[in-house]
């Protein structure tokens, strides 16, 4: 039967799906045939099975296969042909099945362009060891990969994490603390999902993260955009507009996107407030590795005696986005259950990357890595700040991080043209800025700019800086 088949099927009844158990079964036979064949499963001129073969697959009777082949003689999807059995016609009336309907066009991540933001940069040197990690992985595996593991991640890992935490954000945790996560959006997703419902009110940063917002706003949760000023998010203000709030979302080390700190006293507020109320606050450190002057302030999970934050971290920034790993503290009495909603997901984290990034930091890979990647952002940095201010943009130094703010200057700036259709046109020339005003709830308080200095080389941001600048947007 192989022949009358386009398939590479060798029983050709295995495409005929099972026929219907009700109404009569010479129509079904019918239907089902006429479809092969103007679908063109079976091709024109393709031989058809024996009536009685056909009543034997089917368990039907032979009079009612005889009573299908005919009806598709007479429509013309068959030829009878006089002692050597049924063919499909040569030529039958095919029906042009219409593909699915797709997006059009379909949604794509555009092409990071000098400028975008939360993009990596790594060297030659941290590109070499990372392989030689991996290779050596792979070379002499460990039992993990072959196996289900622990929704946590790996205790190396977790546990060179909490030590490098420990000392460098103050954070007050063991391993045991530690989840591994597939990054910031991961570990908010999972918080989410344990701890909130819809319909609890969340204190966000105004302006805020664009995509913690989304997900805080897909889990149907109510945003309470609290503002933040030179000193950071206001608790004061966050208890005037949402005093019950079940958790509140922070960038404390360094606000994305407007880039402040937040101050002591507002830290200490913060916290009082989430015992008294009960609630969680989610800290987002991003970006604290890239401190350019100054000591950092201690992370708020480590000024917290009660357990109420829940410590979010990341290699995205650190190291690189395509990695996907990052990490939750979690205090002890929300271990567990994140862990429930984990093994939900994506049971657990990817062994061969966690081993060997495990060693990256044991052997001090890592603290080489970002002493060399702090060296060449603050070049970035200071290139993009000059050319943007020859430009005539409102520019200060951030002293942390892989982005700026650069606010519009009044005076040249045309009052009917947006950050928004000025992020537009500069993306048309090659220089993929954010404007500002999207990332507020409500109406925004500025508008500005927001320029990352990673993830090209710095002569690259700056010239395409340069380039679109020269083209007098304002
Ligand atoms: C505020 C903030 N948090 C976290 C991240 C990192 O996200 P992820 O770890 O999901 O890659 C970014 C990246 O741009 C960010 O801007």
């Amino acid at each position: 039967m192989a022949n009358i088949m386009r398939t590479n099927l060798s029983d050709w009844s295995a495409c005929v799906p099972v026929l219907p158990k009700t109404g009569p079964r010479r129509q079904a036979l019918y239907g089902e045939l006429r479809r092969m064949i103007e679908t063109g499963t079976l091709v024109p001129g393709a031989k058809l099975p024996t009536t009685r073969d056909l009543a034997r697959r089917f368990s039907l009777s032979r009079g009612a296969a005889v009573a299908a082949y005919d009806m598709l003689v007479a429509d013309g999807f068959a030829e009878a042909r006089v002692g050597a059995g049924t063919y499909v016609a040569s030529i039958v009336p095919v029906i042009e099945t219409p593909p699915p309907p797709r997006p059009d066009p379909v949604r794509r991540e555009p092409p990071p362009l000098p400028g975008v933001l939360g993009s990596s940069t790594a060297d030659q040197r941290t590109l070499q060891i990372f392989r030689g990690l991996l290779n050596r992985h792979l070379a002499k595996p460990s039992i993990r990969h072959f196996h289900y593991n622990e929704p946590a991640g790996g205790q190396d890992l977790r546990d060179e994490i909490a030590a490098y935490l420990r000392a460098a954000r103050g954070v007050q945790c063991t391993g045991d603390q530690v989840i591994i996560t597939a990054g910031t959006q991961h570990g908010i997703d999972l918080v989410i999902r344990t701890l909130l419902k819809p319909g609890d009110p969340v204190w966000v940063e105004e302006p805020c993260y664009p995509a913690a917002r989304a997900a805080f706003q897909a889990a149907g949760l109510r945003l309470i955009g609290v503002p933040v000023d030179a000193d950071g998010i206001d608790p004061a203000a966050g208890i005037r507009l949402g005093p019950q709030a079940r958790a509140a979302y922070v960038t404390p080390s360094h606000q994305f996107p407007l880039g402040v700190t937040l101050s002591m006293p507002r830290r200490l507020a913060l916290i009082d407030w989430a015992e008294r109320q009960g609630a969680y606050i989610i800290e987002d450190d991003y970006d604290s590795e890239f401190r350019y002057a100054g000591p950092p302030l201690t992370s708020l999970q480590g000024i917290d005696g009660q357990g109420r934050v829940i410590y979010v971290g990341t290699f995205s920034k650190a190291l690189m986005p395509g990695l996907r790993i990052g990490y939750l503290v979690a205090p002890w009495a929300l271990r567990d259950a994140l862990l429930d909603t984990r093994r939900l997901a994506d049971r657990f984290p990817p062994t061969l990357a966690e081993e060997a990034l495990a060693e990256f930091l044991r052997d001090g890979h890592f603290a080489a890595h970002i002493k060399r990647a702090r060296r060449r952002l603050r070049l970035a940095r200071d290139m993009l700040v000059s050319v943007l201010s020859d430009g005539g943009l409102e520019v200060s130094t951030p002293e942390q991080g892989l982005h700026l703010v650069a606010g519009l200057p009044p005076k040249r700036f045309d009052p009917g043209l947006s950050d928004l259709a000025l992020a537009a046109d500069a993306a048309r020339s090659g220089f993929g800025v954010r404007a500002l005003s999207p990332m507020y709830l409500g109406t925004p308080a500025r508008q500005g700019l927001i320029i990352g200095f990673s993830g090209f080389p710095a002569e690259e941001i700056a010239g395409a800086a340069r380039r679109w600048l020269e083209t007098n947007p304002f």
